[in-house]
């Protein structure tokens, strides 16, 4: 594989993998303010985003590039409204779209076809991330201060199955 895929590729391991650690700072935070459904979600979240690090680290390993685990940052500790925290979550998964179709660039420059192929199912994914957490801003923007508007949300949120 190309030297400058192989280290992207590589970076995006760790940015999904940060991913699974920014949903999971902010799982904790919204458990200790007792919104245990903005919770729940979040984990799921954080679930799904170690399985996209994974999807990385399993298609270098299938090509017989050696993945260099690189330090992962730690994230914000504390959000201070589910508000804060998804508005996060929203611009995160912008920035992630902006890294996945920079890699499709890159694959498609020099020409390998299988990488291309294979981050087509990031593209297509990250259209969902971008969707579902903008809409949980925009839910959380209509609740605003309204307590029992963002407890009936937060009861929505616990049903998140995957
Ligand atoms: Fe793996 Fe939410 O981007």
């Amino acid at each position: 594989m190309d030297a400058r895929l192989q280290q992207a590729m590589n970076e995006q391991v760790r940015e999904e993998f940060f991913s699974a650690y920014l949903y999971l700072a902010m799982a904790t935070d919204m458990a200790l303010r007792g919104l245990s459904g903005f919770a729940a979600w979040l984990r799921i979240q954080a679930r799904e985003e170690v399985e996209h690090a994974m999807k990385f680290v399993n298609f270098l390993t299938d090509r017989g590039v050696p993945v260099a685990f690189q330090e992962i940052p730690a994230p914000r500790p504390d959000w201070d409204s589910p508000l804060t925290a998804f508005r996060k979550a929203h611009e995160h998964e912008r920035y992630i779209s902006e890294r996945i179709h920079d890699l499709v660039r890159l694959a498609r420059e020099v020409g390998d076809l299988a990488a291309e192929n294979f981050l087509q199912w990031f593209v297509e994914e990250q259209v969902e991330e971008e969707a579902l957490t903008g809409e949980v801003v925009a839910r959380l923007e209509l609740a605003g201060d309204h307590g029992p508007a963002l407890l009936m949300l937060d009861r929505e949120m616990a049903s998140r199955k995957d």
